[in-house]
């Protein structure tokens, strides 16, 4: 049982038009605590008619929202902030329980993601337009900038806080409303998230949250629907291209915010102290499962042993166990199905040559355990380097020269994050130029923060989230001609 200093942020409806209500099928759906398979409680499931009654509201709150000043958005934006802020305690431990991460990361997450709400409060004052010098003297041309309309934002299990405040900030401070649809393994920390906005005095209607045992029907509804303007979504590459196929009918903006397959090189100039304290952070946040996390560690050959030999050492140093206990770094994988995926990719290695010199499956803990794994002798033939692993898992390919490191950290479809480390300034400014991603770690590897873009290219995704560019997603430019002046 989940034991808070305010038992009301749990909460088992769904957040509709500013009321928690039970659905329009009245069934419901459990919620497990991955760490240990237990039901936290169980959750109202929502279905196509609950989205679409959330759609409406949001397109008539959103009239009266969208010409209010900045200054009242932020300010109700901030309140929200506060609240969160003051309820930190509460709101990691649903999300330990719900996602699996433990409670100080889970703390950690919380912060991040109330920083993107603070970020966007102060954002939405400087949604400036543009007077354009004119060819013709008798014309003046402005352009001004608009809310894009009802957002539906659909986010991940992995970041079951920050994921939501980096969408619904930017899509709120912009003057727009939203339906949310989180993922259904972790709703209890975004329901959280509802009640505070809801107490910070967050008009009805511009924010929803329906959620339910059936994801495809939700999220067929809000791309149907030709009321919602805007998908922002952050989950698997194959779910993105689905959903950006079910909104080519309505011709709705997207943003897209997809699987990654990070690159970490390492040169033999680095600091290799400091590569495997990035490489630690990196690989080993949250188990492993961000879209982030460095996926495939490419390490010069001169100093592949070195590296490998204290990085190995480090790794040993993680407690894998359930995030709630004191002293744990890594916590369950969100489900048993996700274990097993990270296994057959260790397993596929092995068998075509890799070597497992830690970790592996952690059966004695449970099926939803995976230990801090290294696998060394891996070749770019393999599955495991052409795939997202999510799980903690670090596989690692040597190399000879800058050439063949490039080569190998652009060979695959997604173009996310990626890490580099090495003295060398040249070096830095010619590879982080030519490295296919959104996002370059130098020297670095924790890169997220709402002051910064967070987005990739390829089939990473579109679009960026956070800094002063995250606004843009959810903003028309509407250009005005003034002629007979
Ligand atoms: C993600 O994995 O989707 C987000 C990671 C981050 O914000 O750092």
């Amino acid at each position: 049982m989940l034991s808070l200093k305010d038992p009301l942020l749990l909460k088992t409806q769904l957040f509709i038009n500013g009321e928690w209500v039970k659905g329009d099928s009245g069934s419901t759906f459990p919620i497990l605590n991955p760490a240990t398979g237990t039901e936290i409680c169980k959750l109202a499931s929502g279905n196509k008619n609950d989205t679409n009654i959330a759609i409406q509201g949001a397109q008539s709150a959103m009239q009266k929202w969208r010409q209010t000043t900045a200054k009242h958005r932020a300010k109700i934006l901030q309140k929200w902030h506060a609240l969160i802020i003051e309820n930190i305690d509460d709101l990691a431990s649903i999300l330990c329980a719900e996602q699996g991460k433990p409670l100080a990361e889970a703390k950690g997450e919380i912060l991040y993601g109330a920083a993107y709400i603070e970020w966007f409060a102060e954002e939405a004052k400087r949604i400036y337009g543009d007077v354009i010098p004119s060819n013709n003297t008798s014309q003046r041309l402005l352009t001004i900038k608009q809310a894009i309309g009802v957002v539906a934002a659909i986010t991940p299990w992995n970041f079951p806080n920050a994921m939501i405040t980096r969408k619904v900030a930017p899509a709120l401070a912009a003057g727009c409303a939203v339906v949310l649809k989180p993922a259904e393994a972790t709703p209890l920390s975004a329901l959280a998230l509802a009640e505070l906005a809801k107490r910070a005095g967050l008009p009805k209607g511009l924010l929803s949250i329906v959620v339910g045992a059936d994801a495809i029907e939700i999220g067929k509804a809000l791309t149907d629907s030709s009321l919602v303007r805007k998908l922002s979504f952050t989950g698997s590459t194959k779910v993105g291209k689905l959903l950006i196929k079910q909104c080519a009918d309505t011709v709705k903006k997207t943003s897209m915010e997809l699987g990654g397959n990070a690159p970490f090189v390492v040169f033999e100039d680095a600091d290799i102290d400091k590569a495997v304290q990035g490489a630690i952070a990196s690989k080993f946040r949250n188990a492993g499962q961000t879209c982030v996390c460095a996926n495939r560690f490419l390490v010069q050959r001169s100093i592949y042993q070195e590296f490998t030999d204290k990085f190995v050492a480090e790794a040993k140093k993680l407690k894998v166990g359930n995030g709630n206990d004191e002293g744990i770094t890594i916590g369950p994988l969100i489900n048993a199905a996700a274990a097993q995926n990270v296994h057959a990719l260790v397993t596929d290695a092995e068998k075509n040559g890799a070597t497992k010199v830690l970790g592996g499956a952690a059966t004695h803990l449970g099926a939803n355990y995976y230990l801090p794994t290294i696998l060394t002798n891996v070749t770019p033939q393999m599955r495991i380097f052409k795939e997202e692993i999510f799980g903690p898992v670090a596989p690692i390919i040597p190399f000879d020269t800058e050439e063949q490191a490039l080569e190998l950290a652009n060979a695959t479809e997604a173009g996310l994050a990626s890490y580099v480390y090495t003295q060398n300034y040249a070096r830095i400014w010619r590879f982080s130029e030519n490295l296919e991603n959104g996002i370059v770690g130098i020297n670095e590897g924790i890169i997220s923060s709402e002051v910064a873009p967070f987005g990739g290219i390829k089939q990473s995704g579109n679009g960026r989230e956070g800094s002063k560019y995250g606004i843009d997603d959810y903003i028309e430019i509407k250009y005005l001609c003034m002629g007979g002046i």
